[in-house]
């Protein structure tokens, strides 16, 4: 690609976004991205892939794509016709909106119903796959951060409790249905439409029987389980924006509790609001986590918790299963898994191959790198 074209393509690119691109930064390299709503302001990838490229001295560079949801086409047409674009990540809002616009899914992402991941191959076609899952599984039952065994060897036939249905959700259940063999997969949601589509794409496909549970069943129902996964929200930091406009926060919550916080509307400043929520859901966090502990008190010491929140590292739930004694797995592992088989299985690996690298050192530095990045 000459410096021109890359030029005209990194402004076509900035007229699109709202994050400011720093064209010096990208002129001359190949280019992989994240694309969502607000990436630039949250997104763990842009570390993770830069640590990687620096590790494996390439020159390459992730940038964090902030795309306004009616530009999404125009977004994708450039970087489908950029040859210097590698691919990369796709967060939310977008992990389903995007597929029409690509060229082709992976099977697996197809039957999940969401992309994370692309690929721009040779001949520019835009790939569509999903490593969300298949992280998830892994991180497990295989070893991701070093020092650290994991909780199972294996899903084979076991109890799965799955809470949660949204993006995230449904890539571990299409992963979970295929490991369990003849196990159970049991997966609860606020709402049931969500579960209802799930099923329906899951149904007639080989793997586990598939259950579902109401919100308010996973008391009675988690002690029967051999895993129980949080693919929900509730523990996640931050101050979230709802749809209308309002904010509210689920960072005290433990996940296997109702969560019914209090919504306050904007305007005030962060500390304000922080003190007015508090008070405001006070009563519902005490009620939340009197139940998680009654819970996680009466889980068999067999039970593996694992949420796959990663931010914080200790989730509301993931404290009152290790003080009650079960081994606990957070979202860090899946985490790197998912961005270890982005990088290495798809989005850089034939580049990677054809500048001499060989594919097993090749996983070994970009894992490495990555969890270096986490260490910070
Ligand atoms: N470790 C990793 O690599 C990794 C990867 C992806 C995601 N994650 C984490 O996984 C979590 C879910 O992400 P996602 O992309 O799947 O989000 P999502 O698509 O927005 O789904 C949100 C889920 O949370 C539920 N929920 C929201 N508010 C709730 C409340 N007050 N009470 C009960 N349930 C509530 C939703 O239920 P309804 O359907 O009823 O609204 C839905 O099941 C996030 O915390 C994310 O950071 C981690």
């Amino acid at each position: 690609m000459s410096t021109t074209a890359k030029t005209d393509w990194i402004a076509e690119l900035q007229g699109l976004v709202t994050n400011q691109l720093e064209p010096d930064r990208l002129r001359g390299r190949r280019v992989a991205a994240i694309l969502g709503d607000v990436p630039s302001t949250y997104a763990k990838s842009p570390t993770l892939w830069n640590a990687a490229f620096t590790a494996l001295e390439v020159n390459a560079i992730f940038v964090p794509l902030d795309v306004p949801a009616e530009r999404l086409p125009a977004v994708v047409k450039i970087l489908r016709g950029t040859e210097g674009f590698l691919g990369g990540s796709v967060t939310v809002p977008y992990k389903a909106r995007i597929i029409p616009l690509l060229d082709a899914v992976d099977p697996m992402a197809e039957r999940i119903g969401a992309v994370n991941a692309i690929a721009r191959t040779a001949d520019g076609r835009l790939i569509g796959y999903n490593t969300d899952g298949l992280g998830g599984v892994r991180a497990l039952t295989e070893t991701v951060v070093p020092g650290q065994t994991p909780p199972l060897r294996t899903l084979a036939d076991l109890r799965v409790l799955l809470m949660g249905c949204g993006g995230a959700a449904q890539a571990l259940a299409v992963y979970l249905q295929e490991s369990l063999g003849s196990g159970e997969l049991v997966v609860a949601n606020r709402t049931a439409e969500p579960i209802h589509q799930l099923f329906s794409r899951l149904r007639g496909t080989h793997g586990a029987r598939l259950m579902v549970l109401s919100e308010a069943d996973i008391l009675t129902q988690a002690p029967t389980m051999d895993v129980i996964i949080n693919a929900t929200v509730k523990g996640q930091a931050g101050i979230r924006r709802l749809p209308d406009g309002q904010r509210t926060c689920l960072e005290p919550y433990s996940a296997v509790a109702s969560a019914q916080p209090a919504r306050l509307p904007a305007g005030q400043d962060e500390a304000a609001f922080r003190q007015a929520w508090l008070e405001a859901s006070a009563a519902d966090i005490a009620s939340n986590q009197t139940a998680s502990i009654a819970l996680c008190t009466r889980l068999p010491r067999r039970t593996v918790c694992y949420d796959i929140i990663y931010a914080p590292l200790e989730s509301v739930f993931l404290q009152h299963a290790r003080w009650s004694g079960h081994r606990t797995l957070n979202g860090k592992g899946m985490n790197v898994a998912q961005a270890v088989a982005a990088f290495t299985e798809y989005v850089c690996r034939d580049w990677l191959i054809a500048e001499g690298w060989n594919e097993t050192d090749m996983i070994q530095r970009v894992r490495q790198a990555m969890l270096g990045e986490w260490a910070k």
